[in-house]
């Protein structure tokens, strides 16, 4: 089997009737930000598929306009917390918290690779990622500052990150609900969460059930609070993507406001940048400061358009290169919290990657993205479509037939071609 048609069988075999799990048993719903860059890689070869992946994602959205970090179409036994510990009544049952914000720039990419025969499709998902565009800004940046709060290190799709330490540990760790996790009966419990971050993740949970789901109070009583400098440049960069489909689908009026958003955002995260450090960070909403860890998530900023510090921030990529470090570590090899092959302490995430490359490329930084571009493959290509990768001897970890690597390596391998 070709490269190509190995990874089109890991999507086949994952897709569960028009969504996508991100792998077997350990992660058996659609989930938000997985279901966007794989709604990009079915788009390599089957439109109407990857259509299929955003509309089925959509029926997750609340009517507040957020759409929800998983979407649990079919009951499954296989992951904790399920359905009963979110305690969402909706049909699909949902989780309540939101992920990166990647589906704007995932149906404006769908869109102009199918052309006109995509528009009405396109057009149908337009109103519904406005709405979600506005449920950021209402749910989480009420005061308009431009930075978007996130209450959940899982909202940032970077769950472990040493980013979130000790912001971290302002939350207690009862819970309500009692942890039955099924994750570690699947992978080593070496690569996975630590039992205490577990318990304050799912105290977060049960607080949040206690409001009812409600945003305001939500963003109130979290005692965990940051502008995860992740999550803003991915919004960022979906609300340029927003507006490119705004000029074919929407009105002047949220022409303009949308252009202001992204005026205003612009200027913000330019602010996440740390001299000192020499990276983006993310602000602590309630300590204050910039959490003084460089993790991916801060290179994300080039994606989201901001170039001012692109020559350095592919420096230092350049530097882990010539080490011979596999890029991009979610965490800085030389930090003291990096380990290489817990989640999102160290291991190196394809879709991140992919992220990276594109904004170094825009940057007009192309032998730097080549290098992360090249890096993806040679990873996929000798560990197999892992979930995460090991930076240090590029060893496979997690899940091994995962949609997302799959997804990347298909969009990388076009690239590559061009
Ligand atoms: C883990 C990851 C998250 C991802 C999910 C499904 O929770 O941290 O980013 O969306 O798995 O793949």
């Amino acid at each position: 089997m070709s490269r190509i048609e190995a990874a089109r069988a890991i999507l086949a075999a994952n897709d569960r009737g028009g969504y996508t799990v991100p792998t077997n048993r350990l992660y058996p719903f659609q989930w938000n930000w997985d279901s966007a860059f794989v709604a990009m890689g079915w788009a390599t070869f089957d439109f109407d598929r990857a259509w299929r992946e955003i509309e089925r994602l959509l029926e997750g959205q609340w009517e507040d306009g957020l759409v929800p970090q998983i979407v649990f179409h079919a009951p499954s036994e296989d992951y904790f917390p399920g359905p009963a510990v979110w305690g969402i009544a909706r049909t699909p049952p949902t989780s309540g918290i939101p992920q990166p914000p990647v589906l704007a720039t995932a149906a404006r990419f769908v869109l102009e690779r199918h052309g006109e025969d995509g528009i009405a499709r396109a057009r149908a998902i337009y109103p519904k990622l406005v709405a979600n565009h506005l449920w950021w800004q209402r749910a989480r940046d009420p005061d308009d500052t431009g930075l978007v709060a996130t209450l959940h290190p899982w909202e940032t799709g970077m769950d472990n990150s040493p980013a979130w330490d000790a912001a971290l540990e302002r939350v207690p760790t009862e819970t309500q609900t009692e942890i039955r996790r099924r994750d570690t009966g699947h992978v080593d419990a070496a690569f996975r969460p630590r039992g205490v971050e577990y318990q304050r993740f799912i105290h977060l949970v049960d607080l949040f059930r206690g409001t009812g789901w409600d945003a305001v109070r939500m963003l109130q009583l979290s005692p965990f609070k940051v502008a995860d400098v992740g999550t803003n440049a991915i919004l960022l960069r979906a609300e340029r993507d927003l507006l490119a489909l705004a000029e074919r689908f929407g009105t002047a009026e949220e022409r303009d406001t949308i252009a202001s958003r992204i005026a205003r955002k612009e200027t913000v995260i330019a602010g996440l940048w740390d001299e000192p450090l020499g990276h983006y960070l993310t602000r602590d909403l309630i300590g204050g400061g910039l959490i003084p860890v460089r993790t991916s998530a801060g290179f994300l900023p080039l994606f989201a358009g901001l170039h001012d510090h692109a020559a350095a921030l592919a420096e230092r990529i350049d530097a882990w290169r010539r080490r011979g470090i596999g890029l991009v570590p979610s965490t800085d090899p030389d930090a003291a919290s990096f380990e290489p092959q817990r989640y999102w302490r160290g291991p190196v995430w394809a879709v991140v990657n992919w992220m990276i490359a594109r904004g170094l490329r825009e940057a007009g930084l192309d032998a730097t993205a080549d290098s992360v571009a090249s890096e993806t493959r040679r990873l996929i290509g000798d560990a197999g479509f892992s979930e995460y990768f090991n930076p240090i001897d590029s060893a496979g970890i997690g899940g091994g037939t995962f949609s997302w690597t799959a997804a990347i390596d298909l969009l990388l391998g076009e690239e590559a071609q061009r």
